[in-house]
């Protein structure tokens, strides 16, 4: 089921820049990386270090922490010590506005 809401507009991220927004009582990441947005939970895997305050390098997360790194697009772990792969929100930009879907449920494990 898609279940698509409205979090900002395309105004309110830079390239390269990570935003914390709360949805739904979620907390979510939202990036902009080669003009795409990504969206992600914005707790580390680890032991939920806030990952907007970490370091992002092209599509590169790194967790101010621990130095865990997710692949932002996938949500894929690239170096531990999380060893969770991110949920990441599907997401939907349309015209200035930029959505994203929520699971049905809790993040799958
Ligand atoms: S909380 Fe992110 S690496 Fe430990």
């Amino acid at each position: 089921m898609t279940n698509f809401i409205k979090v900002a507009t395309l105004d309110d991220v830079s390239e390269g820049e990570m935003y914390a927004i709360e949805v739904d009582g979620e907390p979510v990441c939202l990036t902009r990386v080669e003009g795409q947005i990504y969206a992600f939970t914005d707790n580390c895997t680890h032991i939920s270090g806030p990952l907007n305050d970490g370091e992002l390098e092209g599509c590169v997360v790194t967790c101010p922490w621990h130095g865990a790194q997710f692949d932002v697009r996938t949500g894929q772990v690239l170096r531990g010590p999380a060893r969770q792969d991110l949920y990441t929100y599907p997401v939907k930009v349309e015209d200035n506005a930029i959505f994203i879907s929520l699971p049905d449920e809790e993040y799958s494990e």
